[in-house]
């Protein structure tokens, strides 16, 4: 609850700050102040995690260039990230310094224009275990004369084994698949929930031939009742 009224309090100084900024430019103040980088926050896909962030107020934002910090929430000394030290784009990868998932991080960008420096501007709190959104499954169909068979593969990390592999997002959570089945014969946007479970090979029988049915699957993850988006529509015509 306490981090839940943390971060939306974050949130509204944000919005703050960005009234308080856009009143600004009217009195014409310094550079250091126009180029300063708004709207930090992370985004993160199966912890993916990325700091965004957009422009100031300048004009001649196009050759700003900007810096990135990052530390663990309780660390005392800020983190230079190399990789995106002087950089023109408005995005910094951010996956691997976050990798204790369940620790908060701070991000925060400052930005350089013709010899003048901004002042820093601060991400609010992110911890990937909470926030990261995560994605569908990767679905593959297979169908035979009266049924539909549904073979699931869990998203995965961009965290790797010592062999190499990707660890699945199903190591980090308990995840239930929603299978959802469309046909023809019903209007477009009526999806009927076939399955809901853990299963990663789902048969659908009884189905009948001529018809055409589409598949779209969801991930949720029961424990912070959040769904991904549906993975991309798979159809098959039965004979
Ligand atoms: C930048 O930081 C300095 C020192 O903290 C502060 O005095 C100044 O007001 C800040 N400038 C802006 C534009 O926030
Ligand atoms: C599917 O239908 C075709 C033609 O109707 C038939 O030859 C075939 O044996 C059927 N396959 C199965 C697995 O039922
Ligand atoms: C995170 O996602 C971006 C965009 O898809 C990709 O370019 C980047 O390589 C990913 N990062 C890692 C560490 O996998």
């Amino acid at each position: 609850m306490g981090r839940i009224m943390l971060s939306s309090l974050c949130l509204l100084m944000h919005l703050l700050q960005n009234e308080i900024t856009s009143l600004a430019v009217l009195e014409n103040r310094d550079l250091q102040d126009l180029i300063q980088p708004q709207k930090v926050e992370f985004r993160s896909l199966n912890f993916n995690s990325t700091l965004h962030w957009q422009p100031g107020w300048a004009r001649e934002a196009r050759d700003t260039l900007y810096f990135v910090q990052y530390k663990m929430y309780g660390q005392s000394t800020w983190q230079n990230k190399a990789e995106c030290w002087g950089i023109r784009s408005h995005v910094c990868d951010l996956t691997h310094e976050t990798s204790d998932i369940q620790e908060p991080y701070y991000g925060r960008v400052k930005a350089a224009l013709a010899g003048v420096y901004s002042n820093w501007s601060l991400s609010c709190r992110f911890t990937p275990w909470r926030e990261t959104m995560i994605g569908p499954p990767m679905v593959t169909v297979v169908h035979s004369n009266r049924s539909i068979t549904v073979k699931l593969q869990a998203p995965r990390s961009p965290y790797k084994r010592k062999r190499g592999s990707k660890i699945p997002m199903t190591n980090y959570y308990d995840l239930l698949y929603q299978v959802f089945i469309i046909n023809n014969l019903l209007d477009e946007q009526h999806r009927v929930l076939m399955y809901e479970g853990k299963d990663k090979v789902i048969k659908i029988n009884d189905l009948k031939p001529g018809v055409s049915y589409c598949i779209e699957v969801k991930t949720y993850m029961p424990m912070l009742d959040r769904s991904s988006t549906y993975s991309s529509r798979q159809c098959t015509m039965l004979q």
